[in-house]
């Protein structure tokens, strides 16, 4: 019987994808599914120099592959994983490699990490960016977990990752579910970026009165300066797509609300958990939610009429204040997601190498931008900075917009327009960068109502104070 390199269980669009991609690159693969109809259409796709197999029976899956065997799965997050590996264990040998390359929540590849180490098994968790076009072309990986495995199955995710300068968009991103943790951070700062670019649509329309030709232009002039990025790219395109029921633009026929899956939530989360401040992020999240109040919303616009939008004065400089504006918010959401990083690697002992990951984030995966390769230039030179804000490269471009981002916030507030992302961002750029904040005040009513003691500025140690009660 013939033998194959690699297996991939779940044939939906991405893993047939991913499997396809790693066929082209030379390695023989088999891909399993239940579903007979998803193994045609993979044979079906294949071409004559690829050398994959499909079949639906996991016993046969396993048998066709050569040992150490090395398997992929690319089936939805939680319980398909768990259902999988339930019933793959007992067909497996040790020193396995089960890579789970789906959007799982990395409590759950922790616990896998555990519970097939036992078994003398090896589970990886790994992210995969770049949607169904990623996966068959080029996208980025983000790998974790056992380094033994890692290595095993590095040349193929190098071959298979998308490339920049050279370079492929892939390294090892720590121990346990490091690969897991670097994904769901990256798709909280997917979430900000894009809300970033709604907001900046929005005072675009309303602010300057622009239809969706000019937009397309606007964004196809921002995708080649400094704004260069994927999300950039797709959002020029957007506008351009037309509606084939009513001849229209599309984007003016899409429901304004949002769905999710849930990254952004868990990166909410473990910031709150882990005591790290990513308000963007936050909001991003927060304003899928609002957006999900439609009726609520239609009757509360009714309620509170807001009084017209006041054109932009200069429509040429509004249009420049917003990109800046766009520019340095998107750092800043970048910024709060890799500090994240800082903590959580400490905290979980992943050892995250931060250098590494706005390497292969510069390439493949959906944030993909031109200000990555400026990242990556800073942390080769310094990388541990707890936080990119600290680096004086950073500053300078930081100090050459913060302007255009406090105007554009200015715009928005005074005309009724919510910018709840491009707000926190300046507001955690405001507090991040402030000396002396007002939370004297918060310690002394602590200490005031609950005798929470507070710090001196001018001697060591824990205080409390008898409070002046003239109540
Ligand atoms: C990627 C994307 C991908 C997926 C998002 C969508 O990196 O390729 O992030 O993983 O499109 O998870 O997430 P929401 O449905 O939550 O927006």
């Amino acid at each position: 019987m013939d033998t194959y390199s690699y297996g991939m269980v779940g044939l939906g669009v991405m893993g047939r994808n991913l499997l396809y991609n790693i066929a082209e690159n030379g390695f023989s693969i088999v891909g399993f599914d239940l579903d007979i109809q998803k193994i045609n259409d993979l044979q079906g796709g294949a071409t004559a120099e690829m050398t994959v197999a499909g079949t639906d029976s996991l016993e046969e899956f396993v048998a066709k592959l050569e040992t150490p065997r090395k398997i992929i799965l690319m089936v939805p997050a939680g319980k398909p994983v768990d259902a999988v590996l339930e019933n793959i264990k007992p067909l497996l040998s040790k020193g396995d490699i089960v890579i789970d390359a789906g959007n799982s929540y990395f409590k759950d590849t922790n616990r896998r990490v555990a519970d097939l180490a036992v078994l003398g098994l090896h589970f990886m968790g790994m992210g995969v960016s770049g949607g169904e076009k990623g996966a068959r072309f080029g996208p980025s990986i983000m790998p974790g977990g056992d380094l033994e495995a890692f290595h095993s199955v590095r040349p193929m995710l190098e071959a298979i990752s998308a490339k920049v300068n050279g370079e492929a968009c892939t390294a090892y991103m720590g121990q346990d579910a490091a690969g897991h943790y670097v994904k769901m951070v990256h798709n909280g700062i997917e979430y900000a970026v894009m809300q970033l670019i709604s907001e900046a649509y929005d005072l675009l329309r309303k602010g300057a009165d622009l239809n969706n030709d000019q937009l397309h232009e606007i964004f196809k002039d921002w995708n080649n300066g400094e704004l260069n990025s994927f999300l950039i790219e797709i959002t020029r395109d957007i506008f351009q797509q037309k509606d084939p029921v009513t001849g229209g633009f599309l984007v003016d026929q899409i429901l304004d609300k949002a769905g999710s899956k849930g990254t952004g939530k868990w990166t909410s989360e473990e910031a709150l958990e882990n005591g790290v401040a990513i308000p963007t992020i936050d909001a991003a999240v927060a304003s899928r939610t609002l957006s999900s109040y439609k009726s609520e919303r239609v009757q509360a616009s009714q309620l509170y009429s807001k009084s017209a939008i006041a054109r932009a004065e200069n429509t040429e400089l509004f249009i420049q204040e917003v990109r800046d504006a766009l520019f340095l918010a998107t750092l800043i959401s970048y910024t709060q997601g890799l500090s994240l990083l800082v903590k959580a690697s400490e905290e979980y002992q992943f050892h995250i190498p931060l250098k590494d990951v706005v390497k292969i984030w510069r390439g493949g995966c959906i944030i993909r931008s031109s200000l990555l390769e400026k990242f990556y230039e800073v942390y080769s030179e310094d990388s541990n900075l707890s936080n990119i804000l600290l680096s004086q490269d950073i500053a300078e471009i930081v100090n050459s917009k913060i302007s255009s981002l406090r105007k554009t916030i200015v715009f928005s507030t005074s005309n009724g327009i919510s910018t709840l992302a491009f707000q926190t961002a300046l507001a955690y750029f405001d507090a991040y960068t402030t000396e002396s904040l007002p939370i004297n005040l918060i310690q002394a009513q602590r200490d005031y109502f609950g005798a929470h003691t507070y710090q001196r500025k001018d001697q060591d140690g824990f205080f409390h104070t008898s409070w002046n009660t003239n109540n």
